[in-house]
C-alpha cells in the first residue's frame, strides 16, 4: 500500500514503522520540512509537503492536533480533492485542550465527519483514536497477549485498507458502522484521555478483562 501520511507529530512516529515493517511505502507530508525529514528518517518513510503526502498515498492518514485541522486539509489540497477516491484514516481527537472537553463542529459533527466535509470523494474511517501514542509504539500491538480491539468507523470503502493495517500492527479491527458513529469514537476518546491525565497506565484503560482474570495477573 502507498500510505501517505499528513501530520509529522507523535502518533506519526508510533504508527509508521509497523506499517513500513508490513511492507508499505510511505511518505510523511508536515509543515516543517527539516522535522518532517527527521522523523521520516527515523521510521523508514520518505518526506515532503502535505500536498506530496496527499498526492501519494492511495491511503492517507490524518495525523494532527485539531487547531491544525483546517490548514492542514487545506495545504494537502483536500477541497481541491487530491483525496477523492482514497481511503482516509483520521486517529484525531476533537479536544479542547483547555479543560480537556470535547470538540464538535457545526451540527454536532466530529472531527472525522469534519474530515469528509472539506475532502470531498475521499473514504473516512475513524480509527486508532482510542489509545495513546505509547500503545501504538508496541509491537505487537496486544495487551496481556491479546491483541488490542480497534473500533472504527466510516466509509465501506475504506474500511478494508484501514483493517490491513491495523491487522499489520498485530492488532483486531472491530467494526462500530458508518461515520456518523465516529462521534461516539471521539467522545469515548475523551474519556481516556481524562483517565491518561489523571496518571492511568496508558495500557490499563484498555484493560476491561474481569477482576478474577486480573488477579491471576499479579
Ligand atoms: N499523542 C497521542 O497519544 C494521541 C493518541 C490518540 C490520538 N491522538 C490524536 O492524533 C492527532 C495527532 O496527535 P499527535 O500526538 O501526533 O500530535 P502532535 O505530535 O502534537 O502533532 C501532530 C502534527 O500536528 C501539527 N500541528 C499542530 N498544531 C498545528 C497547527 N496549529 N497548524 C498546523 N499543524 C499543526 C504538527 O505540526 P508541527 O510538527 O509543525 O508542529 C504535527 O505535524 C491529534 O488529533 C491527537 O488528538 C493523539
Amino acid at each position: 500500500m502507498r500510505i501517505g501520511v499528513l501530520g509529522a507529530g507523535r502518533m506519526t512516529e508510533a504508527l509508521v514503522p509497523g506499517w513500513v515493517s508490513a511492507g508499505h511505502d510511505v511518505l510523511i507530508g508536515g509543515r516543517g520540512l527539516g522535522k518532517t525529514a527527521d522523523l521520516a528518517g527515523r521510521v523508514g518513510a520518505r518526506a515532503g509537503t502535505l500536498r506530496d503526502a496527499a498526492e501519494f498515498g492511495d491511503t492517507v492518514l490524518v495525523a494532527v492536533l485539531l487547531d491544525g485541522l483546517h490548514g492542514t486539509l487545506r495545504a494537502a489540497g483536500a477541497p481541491d480533492g487530491t483525496l477523492a477516491g482514497k481511503t482516509v484514516i483520521d486517529c484525531g481527537n476533537a479536544v479542547d485542550i483547555a479543560d480537556f472537553s470535547q470538540v464538535t463542529f457545526a451540527g454536532g459533527r466530529s472531527m472525522a465527519e469534519e474530515i469528509a466535509r472539506l475532502s470531498p470523494g475521499a473514504h473516512v474511517v475513524k480509527a486508532f483514536n482510542q489509545a495513546h501514542a505509547d500503545v501504538w509504539r508496541m509491537r505487537p500491538v496486544a495487551l496481556d497477549g491479546r491483541p488490542l480491539t480497534v473500533p472504527i468507523a466510516g466509509a465501506e470503502e475504506g474500511k478494508p485498507a484501514a483493517r490491513t493495517l491495523i491487522t499489520d500492527l498485530g492488532a483486531e479491527p472491530l467494526d462500530t458502522g458508518d461515520l456518523t458513529q465516529a462521534r461516539h469514537l471521539e467522545a469515548m476518546a475523551i474519556i481516556v484521555i481524562r483517565l491518561l491525565l489523571s496518571g492511568a497506565d496508558p495500557l490499563s484503560v484498555f484493560d476491561f478483562s474481569t477482576p478474577d482474570r486480573r488477579t491471576s495477573r499479579r
